[in-house]
């Protein structure tokens, strides 16, 4: 395994629409085990094959397993979701406001609406069909994942961008 560089909006690589996964031989298993750890590295709750210069649709997403989250979220706390050929099969119609930053846009924040649930398609590791429904941060961090694919960043689509994190948004 190794940490793999996590590259800036000034590499196209970002921005180009990502190749579907086709093949999940040990490359591709290389690629997972390379994502898992320049994110726990990072750290992040999220990372896309694109923000490692891997123009394939492969996302990779953990929340923290600490008292905090386990309390907020439960289960999903702490729970490794890696997905290829990712898809929102469905979203709620209902919106949230939430902050959000990027680890390959360091040092930026952003306010951004985003579905408050989804429901992801798309293939686990192995190529085996898998059906996630995620709400609230999950859902945040799996349409910002999935954005990245399509060379979306959410500096794109933010209300306003900021480079502090002010006080009251720490906690959310
Ligand atoms: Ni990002």
């Amino acid at each position: 395994m190794a940490i793999r560089e996590i590259i800036q909006p000034d590499n196209p690589i970002l921005r180009k629409k990502a190749h579907r996964v086709q093949s999940f031989d040990g490359k591709f298993q290389t690629l997972v085990e390379d994502m898992i750890e320049t994110l726990d590295d990072a750290p992040g709750v999220g990372l896309a094959a694109p923000q490692v210069a891997v123009s394939q649709r492969l996302i990779i997403v953990r929340l923290p397993d600490d008292d905090e989250s386990r309390e907020e979220y439960g289960r999903e706390a702490g729970k490794l979701y890696v997905v290829a050929n990712p898809e929102i099969a469905r979203a709620s119609k209902e919106m949230v406001e939430g902050t959000e930053a990027c680890l390959s846009i360091p040092g930026l924040f952003g306010t951004v609406d985003r579905h408050q649930s989804v429901t992801v398609k798309g293939l686990d590791r192995h190529g085996k069909p898998v059906r996630i429904k995620a709400k609230d941060w999950l859902a945040r961090v799996f349409q910002h994942e999935i954005d990245h694919l399509d060379g979306r960043l959410y500096i794109d689509i933010a209300k306003d961008i900021w480079r502090e994190v002010p006080q009251e948004e720490v906690e959310s």
